[in-house]
């Protein structure tokens, strides 16, 4: 059998589906007041239009000069945007709202204990803690512009203080998700090269504090192993004066920031002026193969993209207040908590623990206290509230305006629910279809001009220009009611620059498979794949029905299956393993470990927890197997390949189809017995 035929699981093929749904429009009021509601943007940013209409969105940041050339194709696929221009991203996020706003919130900080008050830091505030954390970070850590910082710290006010610092002096910041454990920061060290790292004593979670300091030395101690060393640990106190951690600080290598920037009371920094292709951060994301892959974004074209986004999508005006629900330590938190609302003066809310801590009216205290208006989360947290608390929001006197979903796509029930529960009939949803590697939105109603469907992430938004490829690299037409690989046809200003150290993987990942020129220079010969299957209807709005790839979903985020692979066989007895994604109710997709042992052992639930906790341990929680299946063998072609659609479709209680052309068809009632027996 060619290995090309060789159907593997992915996550397209186990999708959801469903049809058409109802458009549904938003209120006059909504679009009386939205920032944006003439069509003629599309007209605007159409392809004869390109590159030069994104000027429209740079022109919305302060430049210390402006650019001389829009779009630089010379490194293709490398693109450049607003070549000869200078800015710098903390300067926009702040300095330029405090003439008129200094007294206004920045950020509501939102700690988990209820008892605890929320603490509101004005435009002024976090332009004085900026400068003096920038100053600590030149002075005493010595860092300077280009350098790379590892900040593995929960949410919390520190944490965008930290990256704006970073920003400020041109060091480019790489935030590992809190929840991350110290192996997975350990990789992001020595990948970056970070001799700095950024961590925090504890945090609330769950009513629990949590001890974060001790994935610090850890963090250090493997990197090191690696051959990073990390000369300098920086630890911020959750109570400020106090140490909330046990683990002792290592003399000589460990700071409290806390007490250190005592020294830099006062100290202003003036921001570096970046060009506008200099990477402001780098963000890590799964792949099919191998590590993470470090995405690094621009400073300028990443900047203009996600204040128009936040502008034009999120319809974020200065006197709103705007609560989104992500972590910072993902994309969207960056993008949409931190730079997109801080770039445009709004009031940014960073809540530290779970939604549904205490109980299921937690998130609607919150939006009722802070008067929020526009709220952001993904449909694995909306899932969540809706099952233990549908009727909570009808208790609490808030009022959304807007609402998003993102992450993965949303079934229409749990849309309508969000919808007519939390939103009240009245907030316009938007479904925004993007990824770490795109900075900001690719796909989105526009929520003042396009009605809403759910289910569907809706059209392009203005300016991405999305063409969906067969196998053979034709065409699908829109209506045809076929799915195929999604692909962008142009760059845009928020796409990556590269993956960090390796322009090869970048480009082979993304781009060699429907470039047919590789040494071109067009930008027409360099359509972007994103990796996702989707399917355009008639009306042209896409429904993304999820990975091309060996890539799992879990709440809302992409965990490569390699990658759990790989850490199920740091297990001794593990010969092998295969992960699948299995559907899960609230998280979406959930990972399911496949195992076969090596000669000579036994399964036992011992040896399947430790399994799963290894899992734990190299990746963090977010990737616990469901369940961890100890088999006799693997289900394998005849040329030795693990057959992942057969342990799939057994996981899902689905059709395994015909298995006859096995190596060894037998291992699979084997299989289906020990899981259906379960
Ligand atoms: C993948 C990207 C974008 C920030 C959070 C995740 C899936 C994302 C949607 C949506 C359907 C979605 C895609 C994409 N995805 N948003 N609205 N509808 N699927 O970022 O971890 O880089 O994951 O998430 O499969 O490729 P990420």
């Amino acid at each position: 059998m060619a290995e090309k035929n060789i159907v593997e699981t992915s996550e397209a093929q186990i999708a959801v589906h469903w049809g058409e749904e109802e458009f549904y429009h938003p209120t006059p009021e909504f679009v009386g007041q939205a920032n944006l509601t003439d069509n003629a943007i599309f007209e605007r940013f159409s392809l004869d239009n390109f590159p030069e209409c994104f000027n429209e969105y740079a022109e919305l940041l302060s430049w210390d000069k402006y650019w001389d050339q829009t779009l630089d194709t010379s490194d293709a696929p490398c693109f450049k945007w607003f070549v000869g221009g200078r800015l710098n991203a903390s300067y926009n996020c702040i300095d330029r709202h405090l003439e008129k706003n200094k007294n206004k919130t920045a950020i509501h900080f939102v700690p988990e204990l209820e008892e605890e008050r929320i603490d509101h830091i004005t435009y002024q505030e976090l332009y004085v803690r900026v400068n003096e954390m920038a100053a600590l970070l030149r002075d005493f850590a010595g860092l300077k512009t280009g350098d790379r910082v590892t900040i593995h710290m929960p949410m919390s006010a520190e944490l965008p203080i930290t990256m704006l610092a970073c920003a400020r002096l041109g060091v480019i910041h790489s935030v590992v998700f809190g929840g991350f454990s110290a192996s997975a920061c350990a990789d992001r060290i020595v990948d970056s090269q970070s001799r700095v790292l950024l961590t925090m004593d504890a945090y609330y979670r769950s009513g629990k504090l949590l001890n974060h300091k001790a994935a610090a030395d850890e963090a250090c101690a493997l990197a090191r192993k690696e051959g990073q060393t990390v000369d300098k640990v920086l630890v911020w106190q959750r109570y400020p004066g106090k140490m909330s951690s046990e683990t002792p600080l290592v003399e000589g290598r460990d700071f409290v920031v806390n007490d250190k920037l005592k020294e830099f009371y006062g100290a202003r920094v003036e921001p570096v002026s970046m060009k506008a292709e200099d990477p402001l951060f780098l963000m890590y994301t799964s792949g099919t193969t191998g590590k993470p892959k470090g995405c690094q974004h621009g400073t300028g074209g990443y900047l203009a993209y996600v204040t128009a986004m936040s502008k034009y999508v999120q319809d974020i005006h200065p006197e709103d207040v705007y609560w989104c629900m992500a972590d910072i330590g993902w994309i969207t938190g960056h993008s949409f908590i931190v730079y997109g609302p801080l770039s445009l003066c709004a009031s940014t809310v960073i809540y530290e623990g779970v939604p549904t801590y205490p109980d299921a009216g937690r998130s609607w205290r919150i939006a009722q206290a802070l008067d929020v208006n526009i709220f952001h989360t993904a449909p694995t947290a909306i899932r969540a509230l809706r099952k233990i608390g549908p009727e909570e929001p009808h208790k609490y006197q808030f009022k959304f305006k807007h609402m998003t979903t993102v992450g993965e796509p949303i079934e229409p029930e749990v849309w309508k629910w969000y919808f007519n529960v939390v939103g009240k009939g009245q907030a316009a949803i938007v479904d925004t279809w993007w990824q770490t590697e795109t900075g900001g939105f690719l796909c989105s109603t526009l929520p003042g001009i396009k009605p809403m469907k759910p289910g569907s992430a809706g059209p392009a938004v203005p300016g991405i220009h999305p063409i969906i490829y067969d196998e053979e690299g034709n065409e699908i037409k829109r209506g045809e009611g076929r799915a195929g690989n999604i692909c962008i046809q142009n760059p845009w200003p928020g796409q990556f620059q590269t993956v960090w150290g390796d322009r090869e993987r970048f480009v082979k990942t993304y781009f060699a498979r429907y470039n047919t020129k590789p040494d071109s220079k067009d930008w027409r010969d360099w359509p972007y794949l994103t990796g996702d299957a989707a399917m355009e209807a008639e009306d042209g709005y896409f429904r993304i029905l999820g990975r091309i790839d060996d890539v799992i979903n879990v709440s809302g985020h992409r965990l490569g299956t390699k990658e759990i692979e790989s850490a199920a066989l740091v297990v001794d007895e593990v010969a092998e393993a295969a992960v699948v994604p299995v559907a899960h109710e609230i998280k979406g997709k959930e990972p399911d470990l496949y195992i076969a042992l090596k000669p000579g052992f036994e399964a036992s639930n011992d040896l399947a927890q430790k399994i799963s906790d290894a899992v734990c341990t190299e990746i963090g929680k977010i990737a616990k197997p469901r369940r961890v299946w100890i088999v006799p063998d693997m289900p394998k072609t005849r040329s030795g390949k693990i057959m992942r659609r057969v342990l799939g479709a057994i996981s899902n209680k689905g059709d395994v189809g015909n298995v006859m052309t096995l190596a060894n068809p037998d291992v699979v009632d084997a299989i289906k017995d020990l899981v259906e027996s379960d």
